[in-house]
C-alpha cells in the first residue's frame, strides 16, 4: 500500500488503445499525475491466451510498482478480462479494471434488458462482461461481437472511413438484428469510433464507454480512500512503451488534451 496521495496513478495497456482511457482521467480528474505504460513490443493482447496475458501484465505490474504508484488502472479490457482477478489478489495496492465499470453502467443504463458488447476476441472469449451484468441482474441478455479488425483499421486513422463503415456495418448488423438497446464499446480503440459506431446503430442504442466510466471509477475510489492528489504540478504525466516509441508520440499527440513528453522505452521483459 503507497498512502502518498501526490503519488501518481499507474496506468497499462497492451500499447496506444489505453490512452483512451489515460484522456478520460485527464478530463475528470486533472489533479491526478499519471504514469502510463504501452506493451507497443507485444501487442496485441486482443488474440492471446489468458497465461500470455497474465504473464505480460505481471510483468507491468511489477513495473509499476517501480514507479511508486499509488493505484493501478487495467486500462486494457483484455487484460482487464484475462488478468485482473488473478492480479488483484497478488498485489498491495488498489487496481481497477475497465470491465467492471463499463458492466454496471449497461445494467443501469438497458430498458429493455438486452445488451450488446463488441470487444477483443480474448475479452468476447472469456465472457467476463456477461458474468458481471448478470451477476447485478441474471434479467439481462448479453450478445458479444468480437471486432478483430477495428484495432488495425483505428491505428491507421481510419476512424471515419467508408472501409471501417462497411466493417462495422457487418460486424453490428447481427448485435443490431437482436433489438440491443445498450451497447458496450468493449476495447480501448472503440470509444474513438464513436461517431461511426452511432451511425450504424442509431439514436435508440446508447453507447457505454467504459474509458469515461472507469474514470469516474477511478474517482470515487481515490475518493473514498483518501488518496486524492493534494499537491498538483510538477511533472503531472510520464509514459513508458515496451517498443521504440515514436508512432506511440504521434498517436498520443493525435488523442490527448494536452501536450505530453516523448515516452521512453524501457525492457519489460526484465521485470
Ligand atoms: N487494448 C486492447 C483492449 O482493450 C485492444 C488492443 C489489443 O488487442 O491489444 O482489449
Amino acid at each position: 500500500m503507497n498512502t502518498d496521495r501526490n503519488a501518481p496513478i499507474g496506468v497499462f495497456d497492451s500499447g496506444v488503445g489505453g490512452l483512451t482511457v489515460v484522456r478520460e482521467i485527464m478530463r475528470n480528474l486533472p489533479h491526478e499525475r499519471i504514469v502510463y505504460f504501452g506493451d507497443t513490443a507485444r501487442v496485441p493482447y486482443g488474440s492471446k491466451s489468458k497465461s500470455t496475458v497474465l504473464r505480460y501484465s505481471r510483468q507491468i505490474v511489477r513495473f509499476l510498482e517501480t514507479q511508486n504508484v499509488k493505484a493501478i488502472v487495467a486500462a486494457c479490457n483484455t487484460a482487464s478480462a484475462l488478468a485482473l482477478d488473478t492480479i488483484e489478489k497478488e498485489v498491495q495496492l488498489p487496481i481497477l479494471g475497465v470491465v467492471k465499470p463499463g458492466a454496471t453502467v449497461a445494467v443501469h443504463t438497458t430498458r429493455n434488458k438486452r445488451v450488446g458488447v463488441i470487444a477483443t476476441e480474448s475479452t468476447i472469449h472469456s465472457h467476463l462482461y456477461r458474468t458481471l451484468i448478470q451477476a447485478e441482474d441474471p434479467e439481462i441478455t448479453v450478445f458479444g461481437k468480437a471486432c478483430p479488425l477495428f484495432v488495425p483499421l483505428v491505428e491507421e486513422g481510419w476512424t471515419k472511413d467508408s472501409i471501417t463503415r462497411e466493417v462495422a456495418g457487418r460486424y453490428l448488423g447481427e448485435l443490431l438484428e437482436k433489438d440491443i438497446d445498450t451497447l458496450i464499446m468493449g476495447c480501448t480503440h472503440y470509444p474513438l469510433l464513436r461517431s461511426l459506431l452511432r451511425e450504424i446503430v442509431g439514436e435508440k442504442v446508447t453507447l457505454v464507454n467504459p474509458a469515461y466510466e472507469t474514470a469516474q471509477a477511478l474517482k470515487r475510489m481515490l475518493s473514498d480512500m483518501n488518496l486524492e492528489n493534494q499537491a498538483p504540478g510538477g511533472e503531472p504525466y510520464r509514459f513508458y512503451t515496451s517498443d521504440a516509441a515514436e508512432k506511440f508520440d504521434a498517436f498520443a499527440a493525435s488523442i490527448l488534451p494536452c501536450r505530453v513528453p516523448a515516452a521512453e522505452q524501457i525492457p519489460i521483459e526484465e521485470y
